[in-house]
């Protein structure tokens, strides 16, 4: 094996080192020569899976904005491609795969093109292996914990025209002052803490992501201090598990604290995700009701909604105890808009317990879900459990739930006719340019037409049509 390649092992990235992470401070430099290597040259990443990844690819952007490479919307004109993916569940990774594919008439049309692959798939052994034997219009290979090695992983590959790989399984430090380039201009991702230590036995994430490791309350606060200064309207808190931000550094209701001193930072909208029931507090709830501008709006995953499931996916929590969380939400939050993910078809999932979950989904009446049939993945216990059901059952199911979905969705949109709410403007209307389109603060669409505003603007839309994704109204002056 090559010295300069280091390959990801299961091993490693399963074991949780005690040691709390440390925060490490300007270690970021680019040598003269590497300020200049993108001069002329453009960049284009694909960005797979969740919003941690979104945020990466801003990091990964920053990086070779300050390499003086520039963005460009075209893949056949790019200097450097990379793919930037997700392996949360098998599909993803096959969706990437046949990216890899289609790039190979782009390797031959342009073969001084650097193709680089990132992000969590490389982090598994298998996947690696699977690359480098199969695909060699890949040039370069990084994970999760590299993506501050970009610039030398990047010059290495260019000035050696040699494959690169480097996927560290244990992960690193905290690196704060990355540079970014944020993809919006009003609306921000901001990390709260990285990694994720719930091993829920479906999950790859802690596998891929490494161990949960807290940024410090006071680097976040900065961080947002200065997007206020910059006039973004919204940001989205990020981590695996947000309700834990904090644990692993001994803080005592690590996330009510951080939620609440981000409020008073005036930024007029907090969203977060993921929240895990298990680590939901009065003090968040508290926090949450208290504050205009934290969003009434939470992602509270269920999973299923039969207990017996539930132990299996060593999700630590019962339907009762679920319901309950739910319940106080509910009650303490007006106007609470909560959404959920569902995995159908998990080992030993019988009928009995698919309709556990549906009753859990009747009484919530989620204002959207996100479901899924169950994906075996590498090295998690549940790709080992027996008493997996057809491929036919599961779609069932799914569909079966879909409808659940799709009723409730309706059915809430329904609450909002003939009211009045307030938007940030997004954008324009995929299908008709010349329809806005924003979010309410429990994060509904809304398309309206309007003269005059500007997107990152906060307008009032009287709604009067709904359908089940999105709600229409006029502008409200
Ligand atoms: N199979 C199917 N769905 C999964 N999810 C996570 N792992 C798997 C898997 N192996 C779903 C969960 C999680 C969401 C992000 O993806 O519902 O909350
Ligand atoms: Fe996909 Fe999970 Fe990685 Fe996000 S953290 S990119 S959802 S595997």
């Amino acid at each position: 094996m090559k010295k300069n390649w280091q390959l990801p092992s299961y091993d490693d990235a399963k074991r949780r080192r005690i040691e709390q992470s440390e925060v490490i401070y300007n270690t970021f430099n680019l040598s003269e020569d590497q300020k200049i290597l993108g001069k002329h040259k453009s960049y284009y990443i694909r960005t797979y899976g969740c919003q941690a990844n979104e945020r990466d690819t801003e990091v990964l952007a920053g990086i070779l904005e300050q390499m003086s490479y520039t963005k460009t919307s075209s893949i056949e004109e790019a200097d450097v491609i990379l793919l930037n993916t997700c392996s949360i569940r098998e599909n993803a990774n096959n969706k990437v795969f046949g990216e890899i594919g289609q790039l190979k008439h782009i390797k031959t049309a342009n073969p001084d093109v650097i193709i680089g692959v990132c992000g969590c798939m490389t982090q598994e052994e298998v996947i690696v292996k699977k690359i480098l034997k199969t695909y060699p219009q890949v040039d370069l290979i990084f994970g999760t914990h590299n993506i501050h090695h970009l610039a030398d992983l990047l010059t290495q590959a260019h000035f050696t025209k040699e494959r690169t790989v480097q996927v560290f399984s244990e992960e690193g430090d905290i690196i704060e002052n990355l540079p970014s380039t944020r993809a919006q201009k009003h609306k921000a991702w901001v990390n709260i803490m990285y990694g994720c230590d719930k091993f829920c036995t479906y999950c790859i994430v802690p596998m891929t992501r490494g161990k949960q490791r807290s940024r410090l309350l006071e680097d976040i606060i900065e961080e947002v201090n200065q997007l206020v200064l910059d006039n973004y309207k919204e940001i989205t808190l990020l981590g695996q598990n947000v309700n834990a931000y904090g644990k692993d550094r001994q803080m005592q209701d690590g996330f009510a604290t951080l939620l609440e001193a981000i409020a008073n930072t005036g930024i007029p909208r907090v969203r977060f995700m993921t929240s895990h029931p298990w680590d939901f507090t009065d003090k968040m709830i508290d926090v949450i009701a208290k504050y205009p501008n934290i969003m009434p709006y939470i992602h509270l995953p269920l999973q299923s909604g039969s207990n017996k499931v539930l132990k299996l996916m060593g999700r630590r929590y019962t339907q009762e105890e679920y319901l309950t969380l739910f319940d106080k939400i509910k009650k303490a939050i007006p106007n609470c808009a909560v959404s959920t993910d569902i995995i159908v078809g998990f080992p030993n999932e019988t009928e009995d317990d698919f309709q556990k979950t549906l009753d859990v989904f009747n009484h919530c009446k989620y204002d959207n879900a996100y479901t899924f049939i169950f994906s075996p993945r590498n090295s998690t216990p549940a790709a080992n459990m027996e008493s997996v059901n057809s491929p036919q059952e599961n779609k069932k199911r799914l569909l079966q739930l879909n409808e659940l979905v799709k009723k409730y969705s309706l059915e809430r949109n329904q609450e909002y006719i003939n009211q009045t709410v307030e938007v940030l403007v997004d954008g324009f209307s995929k299908k008709d340019e010349s329809i806005y389109t924003g979010y309410t603060p429990s994060s509904k669409v809304v398309n309206f037409k309007a003269d005059d505003i500007n997107i990152g603007d906060i307008v009032r839309v009287k709604i009067n049509k709904v359908k089940t994704w999105y709600l229409s109204g006029e502008l409200v002056k």
